[in-house]
């Protein structure tokens, strides 16, 4: 629905027919999974913060937005969350079908940045600053729901409690270890070759379109959220291979 919320508004042509193939992707994307997920595993419903961040970018009021939610937010989360899963997994079958979907995935982080960049650059300044502005904001409903439970293993995801039940873990035992885990000042750093969505990818392509300004950079810290400008890894993944492991995939 973004990506063809994206198709339909974007004033350039060559950005339409781009978006028009992104929407092909995401809807092969939604098709390959939902076969998986109903040949083995169980389907969850989505977090709400998630469903905040998606109804926010279908609701801007600028194409510019709609790409900023899209191409560069929600995607910096699908790349992050597919790369960890294709590490992850065990199941040869969904890794081979996450690596495909990831290859699509780094195309449309791309487009965001090539299309995005030149149109912020030659922006009316105030513009700009309305679409810092939206970046933080749709950011920071994300880093709030992190933030919460000090992970998003929290307890205002219906989803997540589901995932519990149905793992036979007690709600309250597996919160409470959180918890004493957090005060014995055991970290939640990621193991090797993990990525951590917002800090790997999604702040440092937000920072790499200029929209981290004198303006909005206090709110992030204000906010408690990392501005990470590092940009290797996003770069290599818009090369389209996973983190650290392209020659094992190949
Ligand atoms: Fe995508």
């Amino acid at each position: 629905m973004t990506a063809a919320c994206v198709t339909h508004s974007v004033p350039d042509a060559g950005a339409k027919l781009y978006a028009a193939t992104q929407t092909m992707d995401e809807a092969r994307h939604v098709e390959v999974y939902a076969k998986y997920c109903d040949k083995i595993a169980m389907t969850y419903p989505m977090s709400p913060w998630l469903k905040a961040l998606i109804d926010a970018t279908l609701k801007s009021d600028r194409h510019e937005k709609v790409m900023i939610g899209m191409n560069m937010i929600v995607e910096s989360l699908a790349l992050g969350a597919f790369n960890n899963m294709y590490r992850t997994t065990t199941c040869p079958l969904l890794k081979k079908l996450t690596f495909n979907v990831m290859r699509d995935e780094s195309r449309h982080v791309s487009f965001g940045h090539i299309y995005l960049g030149p149109v912020f650059a030659k922006m009316h300044k105030d513009d700009r600053e309305e679409m810092a502005q939206f970046a933080f904001d749709a950011v920071n409903v994300l880093a709030s729901a992190q933030m919460q439970g000090g992970s998003l293993a929290s307890r205002a995801d219906p989803g997540f409690l589901m995932v519990l039940d149905n793992s036979g873990i007690d709600r309250d035992d597996f919160f409470k270890g959180m918890e004493e885990a957090e005060a014995d000042g055991i970290s939640q750093a990621l193991p090797p070759g993990q990525i951590h969505a917002l800090d790997d990818l999604m702040m440092p392509a937000i920072a790499r379109v200029g929209l981290i300004t004198e303006r909005t950079r206090p709110l992030y810290e204000e906010a408690g959220i990392p501005i990470s400008e590092d940009l290797r890894v996003l770069e290599a993944m818009e090369g389209g291979h996973p983190v650290e492991d392209s020659a094992a995939a190949e």
